[in-house]
């Protein structure tokens, strides 16, 4: 019923030729429409060499941030808008990166999931506790309140615009990923909760996608999860051949659950 869904996320990786390079080499890939909806995320400044080279594929663009203003004096900022004219169709918000690094807090996130809503894009709400926060039993209590709060003043319609991420801030880039029972178990909280702001049926259609240390040799196993809907991968986001090797594992993944419960 949910398509799954599998972005890359490039971070600060890839001067423009790098970008374009690995562009091309994700398109080669996927000649054909895949049931699997691909996306990528490239630094700001690549974002215009990709969206050339991905034109007319299967692949759609996405950007690791924004500003919540459409305008205006915010020196270094990049505006909804601006993403927009290049074609972005995704903008993830709340990477704990950004979380932990610039300081972003649940409001200024709130307010981005607004702006990008408000665009026509796709927020990709990022949540996820960190390693001592899981020690101490604070997982649930850590991803409700970033999701509530990342979502306020958003009516039923709207928090059904949005596609999530579950990334646990102990599995991100350290190669040790959320085993598929641990991700299902956050995925299910997650959606209980998005029922209780939507609507049952509006929970059942969103996408909450895992990420954190997803690789090709991982991600059947977690992709074949019934409440994981995709991924969203770093690291192995920047090796083409490891990017295609798991959108490939994403396609055959309702197969492969079907297998596995028979
Ligand atoms: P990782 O990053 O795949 O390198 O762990 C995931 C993310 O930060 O989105």
């Amino acid at each position: 019923m949910r398509t799954p869904l599998v972005i890359g996320n490039w971070k600060m990786h890839g001067l423009q030729a790098d970008a374009r390079a690995l562009a091309s080499a994700v398109r080669e890939g996927f000649k054909r429409k895949v049931a699997v909806t691909i996306a990528v995320c490239p630094p700001f400044t690549a974002l215009p060499a990709v969206a050339e080279v991905l034109a007319g594929s299967v692949i759609a663009l996405g950007a690791q941030n924004c500003h919540p203003e459409p305008s205006g004096a915010h020196t270094g900022e990049i505006s909804v808008p601006m993403l927009a004219e290049l074609g972005c169709r995704y903008v993830l918000v709340g990477h704990s990166e950004r979380r932990k690094e610039m300081g972003e807090t649940d409001e200024q996130i709130n307010r981005k999931v607004q702006a990008v809503l408000t665009h026509g894009l796709t927020p990709v709400l990022c949540v996820g506790e960190t390693g001592d926060e899981r020690r101490q039993g604070l997982t649930f209590t850590t991803i409700e309140g970033q999701l509530r709060a990342g979502l306020a003043g958003l009516g039923p319609e709207a928090v059904g615009k949005l596609v999530f991420a579950y990334e646990p801030v102990w599995a991100i880039g350290t190669g040790v990923n959320a085993t598929p029972g641990q991700a299902a178990e956050v995925h299910g909280y997650l959606r209980g909760i998005l029922s209780e702001l939507s609507s049952k049926e509006t929970a059942q259609a969103t996408s909450i996608l895992y990420g954190g240390s997803v690789k090709a040799d991982n991600a059947e196993s977690l992709l074949t999860e019934p409440e994981i809907d995709g991924a969203l991968i770093g690291g192995a986001s920047l090796k083409a051949p490891e990017f295609i090797a798991i959108v490939k594992k994403a396609v055959a993944a309702p197969a492969a659950a079907r297998e596995g419960s028979r």
